[in-house]
């Protein structure tokens, strides 16, 4: 079995995704932090030197060398919606949690590290609505699970999945 975790910045994919696997006893892998360990270099630092299709090509291949593993929790970075290429491999997958927030929500969690995240830009709430609103259908397309994360904790959106998924 694998479950991919998707959803936008700021949403909790990391920390839900590394909790699920500890109790499914499951790997994990962050795909953000196995493109920095492969490149040596951080997410903003490859947008900055490569730029932004670079990064998308290094996901798009990790991607594809996931999903011919098994018993594996994956969490996506918030991107992986912006190839068609990803969306229609992602369909083919069974467990594909969308894990969803209010755009308050996203706002309050990446205030204090958007410098991490190089598409956002210095009107935080302007550049997320207009990322969001093109992605969220992206994201409806390819999932299989809703879980709605606003006000809660990584414990209780990791029960949600327990209960309502597996
Ligand atoms: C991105 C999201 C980031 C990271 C990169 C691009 C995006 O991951 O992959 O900065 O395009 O939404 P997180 O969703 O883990 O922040």
């Amino acid at each position: 079995m694998r479950i991919i975790l998707i959803g936008f910045m700021g949403v909790g994919k990391t920390s839900v995704g590394r909790l699920l696997s500890k109790k499914l006893e499951f790997d994990f892998i962050d795909m953000d932090l196995e493109i920095e360990k492969s490149q040596k270099l951080s997410i903003s630092e490859i947008f900055n030197i490569y730029g932004e299709s670079y990064f998308r090509n290094l996901e798009k291949n990790l991607l594809r060398d996931l999903l011919k593993k098994d018993n594996l929790v994956i969490s996506t970075g918030g991107g992986v919606v912006a190839s068609k290429e990803n969306i229609e491999i992602l369909k083919g997958e069974e467990n594909v949690i969308f894990l969803d927030a209010r755009e308050e929500t996203i706002i309050k969690n990446v205030s204090n590290d958007s410098n991490k995240r190089p598409l956002l830009e210095k009107d935080l709430e302007s550049s997320i609505h207009k990322l969001l609103k093109y992605r969220y259908e992206n994201y409806i397309k390819c999932c299989n699970y809703i879980v709605n994360v606003d006000f809660k904790n990584i414990e209780d959106i990791v029960k949600i999945i327990e209960s309502e998924v597996l």
